[in-house]
């Protein structure tokens, strides 16, 4: 049985329709996000799940029991939003007991509490701290322990690192995927950065207005996209149209992609397709001449030259000018030191890192 279930949630705001039936299950214990991005209707299923908006149309269950018309304060559920959600006149001692004292834990237990758990999130020796005088990176892990304090069934979490640096962002993200792991607690994290859902996710829910688009594994998600929305979102895409030219081959205005079909998605010859190449799917090499780019493609090879270029750090992405049309490609750095815009070049598709979609 699902810790979590949403079942055909609908949500409207007067003319916007926020969620258009959404049905996701969470198992316990498990790391699910939602991605998708601005306005695709996020943080409405994680109000929805808290109880702070009610739902349309659908149901929302919690280890099987239908708790949508059940109060957010019973509904046992842990929240951290995007930013400044402490209460600034509280300590952080205070705000991680908050919920505790609601419930009408006694004083002495829930400061022990607060102080346990503002030491599992690392800030031990700050929990007389007022908000204020804890940086954004702190005062978001005391957001969680706050969260973490009333052993929520369920923890929700609202783009909880988009105040934060960089650097902050990716040692708390790896912080609250470790915390989430060791206590077990079913999570639903909400983020539209693509980067971060793949780092910290068992599985990803991808969004787009108002709609499921795919539920996946991380790796799925990224090798496997089922919709042009997927493919799109979730890290860099070429996107090609063409047409089926026989059971491996695709045509692309006159030149051919190798391709692998995977079984079961077998097409008709002739039909058309959109064709999706991941950019370090393309390997790519300098020619020293048109004649050797013409020898190439004698080879097999597609020819082209690079328009521009991007150095990433371990790889330099380019865009180039190819038989297939514009294509970006990611390259080892150490190859493209000497690249330069008019540089020619031959280049293959790994066909197996080629992706077919219909183009319907
Ligand atoms: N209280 C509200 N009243 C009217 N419209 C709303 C309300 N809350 C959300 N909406 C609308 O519903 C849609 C979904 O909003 P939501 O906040 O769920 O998006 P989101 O995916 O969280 O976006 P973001 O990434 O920008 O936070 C948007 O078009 C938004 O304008
Ligand atoms: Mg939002």
């Amino acid at each position: 049985m699902a810790a979590l279930e949403l079942r055909g949630v609908r949500k409207q705001f007067g003319e916007v329709v926020a969620l258009r039936g959404l049905s996701l299950e969470v198992a316990s214990g498990e790391l699910v996000s939602l991605l998708g991005p601005s306005g695709c209707g996020k943080t409405t299923a994680l109000r929805i799940i808290a109880g702070f908006e009610h739902p349309d149309g659908g149901e929302l269950l919690v280890e099987g029991r239908d708790v949508t018309r059940i109060p957010a304060n019973r509904r046992n559920m842990g929240m951290v939003f995007q930013a400044y959600s402490l209460f600034p006149n509280m300590t952080a001692r205070e705000n991680v007991e908050f919920g505790l004292k609601v419930r009408g834990q006694d004083r002495a237990r829930r400061q022990r509490r607060a102080d346990e758990l503002l030491e599992l999130v690392g800030l031990g020796g700050r929990a007389g701290r007022y908000p204020n005088e804890l940086s954004g990176g702190q005062q978001q892990r005391v957001a969680l322990a706050r969260a973490l304090a009333i052993e929520p069934a369920v923890l929700l979490l609202d783009e909880p690192l988009s105040a934060l640096d960089a650097k902050v962002r990716l040692q708390l993200r790896q912080e609250i995927r470790d915390l989430q792991k060791r206590l077990g607690t079913t999570t639903v994290y909400v983020t539209h950065d693509q980067e971060e859902a793949l780092s910290i996710s068992d599985r990803v829910a991808v969004m787009s207005e108002g709609v499921l688009e795919q539920v996946g594994r991380p790796a799925e998600i990224y090798r496997d996209p089922r919709t042009p929305f997927v493919a799109e979102f979730v890290g860099t895409m070429n996107r090609l149209e063409g047409k089926l030219a026989g059971p491996t081959s695709v045509l692309v205005g006159e030149a051919g992609v190798p391709l692998t079909v995977q079984a079961g998605h077998e097409r008709a010859p002739g039909e058309a397709v959109l064709v999706l190449i991941r950019p370090e799917s393309i390997a790519v090499e300098e020619a020293a001449s048109a004649a050797e780019v013409d020898s190439a493609r004698a080879r097999g090879s597609l020819g082209g030259r690079v328009l521009a270029f991007t150095f990433l750090g371990p790889v330099t992405r380019l865009v180039l000018d190819t038989d297939l049309g514009p294509l970006v490609a990611d390259v080892p750095s150490i190859q493209a030191l000497t690249y330069a815009s008019g540089t020619l070049v031959s280049l293959r598709v790994d066909p197996a890192g080629t992706h077919l979609l219909g183009a319907g």
